[in-house]
């Protein structure tokens, strides 16, 4: 069996956490052992085994790669019309997706396939070794079924997200529209979903409609995650929290009661993670979420770029930790952690977003000694190579 051995590491972030090496469980001097894909030793850099391969890190930071937990990636075309018009002063509503609904519908698979793909390996370039993609852009049941399949074809961690908006054809029947969502079409999604979502928003499904369709997708052996309390306050937070949701995503605008909600959350399988997304209030020209007052309320807290067309077309990892730590004041720790094993938490994974003997070689080397550079230099590719399943990704 090949052994790849990582050496002349700068600094190792295990996400372990250790005495002395904090919540990031920092470690040097260390080298890293990968066999058939996972991890299978770290140890004394003096006392590493010889292997069949080598990398040397140059001294860089080496850290597990990024778990992008929230996605948008089978679309067709884009919206940057309405960005511009955004920056001109618009407000954002959401009511641009329907504009994408048309044009997905209208794609070829080969076309939803090469986005998919393209912005993949972007995100991978980056850093990103593991990313949710959700459907939304079909509303169909046929749209809705391929979208799933598309995204099922580069990762385990697929979506069910036919509750996005109600499409225009069923305008003012959103009951009839439900019914759709969960019947033909849950069932039709199923077979390429993990997880079920819905946007929980003025606008778009009320927390009826949301616990509805994911009482649903429950019994249907499906996770459960939200789109809530982005535009404004309501119910999201705290019907994900009651229905023991993975993850409920934006939590822009928050009430005491979600916040305590989300603090004393717990499930089988851990807490309901907060994931915020800054990429969509940096794209939007938004109030960013209050990181902080999660943080101190004790509440896990993710990371993800919400990439998708219309509210934050970015699926750059290192931008979204940047702007956590400058504008919603994480610090550098608390945004890298969020950002790794704080998205492994959002899609209750264990095997990812940390490093240690049997978890998955996936991780990025820096170009710099230490995780703080990846928000101390925003902006700046730092990111010089990338295993995934302990397969580098990036030509040296
Ligand atoms: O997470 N909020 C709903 N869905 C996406 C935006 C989709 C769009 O504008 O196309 C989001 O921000
Ligand atoms: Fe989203």
């Amino acid at each position: 069996m090949s052994s790849l051995l990582v050496d002349d590491i700068g600094e190792l972030v295990t996400n372990v956490p250790t005495t002395g090496g904090g919540p990031l469980g920092l470690r040097r001097d260390v080298a890293l052992l990968v066999e058939a894909g996972r991890v299978v030793w770290i140890g004394p850099a003096r006392y590493a085994p010889a292997a069949d391969r080598r990398i040397d890190a140059g001294g860089g930071a080496v850290l597990p790669g990024f778990v992008d937990s929230h996605a948008h990636l089978v679309f067709a075309g884009d919206r940057a019309a309405e960005f511009a018009a955004r920056m001109a002063g618009e407000p954002y509503t959401g009511g641009g997706i329907r504009t994408t609904v048309g044009a997905t519908r209208a794609a070829s698979d080969d076309d939803l396939r090469d986005t998919v793909r393209r912005l993949r390996d972007e995100a991978m370039r980056q850093g990103t070794t593991t990313m949710e993609i959700k459907s939304g852009y079909g509303l169909t049941v046929a749209d809705e079924a391929r979208s799933l399949r598309i995204a099922a074809e580069v990762t385990p961690e697929t979506t069910f997200l036919g509750a996005h908006v109600v499409p225009a054809e069923y305008a003012g029947r959103p009951d009839d529209y439900v019914g759709l969502v969960c019947g033909p079409m849950l069932t039709a999604a199923t077979p390429y979903a993990r997880w079920v979502d819905v946007f929980c928003e003025r606008g778009a499904f009320d927390a009826d409609h949301a616990r509805a369709i994911l009482t649903v997708g429950q019994a249907a052996g499906l996770g459960l995650r939200l789109h809530a309390n982005q535009l404004g306050p309501g119910p999201g937070v705290r019907l994900g929290v009651e229905l023991g949701a993975a993850s409920v995503d934006h939590c822009t605008h928050l009430s005491d009661a979600d916040v305590d909600a989300l603090a004393g959350s717990a499930t089988t399988d851990g807490p309901t993670v907060a994931t915020l997304l800054p990429g969509a209030e940096f794209s939007t020209r938004s109030p960013y979420p209050d990181a902080r007052r999660l943080l101190d309320a004790g509440v896990t807290v993710a990371l993800a770029t919400d990439c998708n067309p219309g509210s934050s077309y970015t699926s750059s990892m290192p931008f979204c930790v940047a702007l956590a730590v400058r504008e919603m004041r994480m610090t550098p720790a608390e945004a890298v952690w969020a950002a790794t094993a704080g998205g492994a938490r959002a899609l209750r994974r264990t095997d990812v977003g940390v490093l240690r003997p049997g978890t998955r070689a996936d991780l990025m080397i820096l170009d710099a000694p230490s995780h703080l550079h990846l928000a101390y230099r925003p902006g700046v590719p730092l990111i010089r190579q990338v295993l995934h399943n302990g397969v580098p990704q990036c030509r040296l």
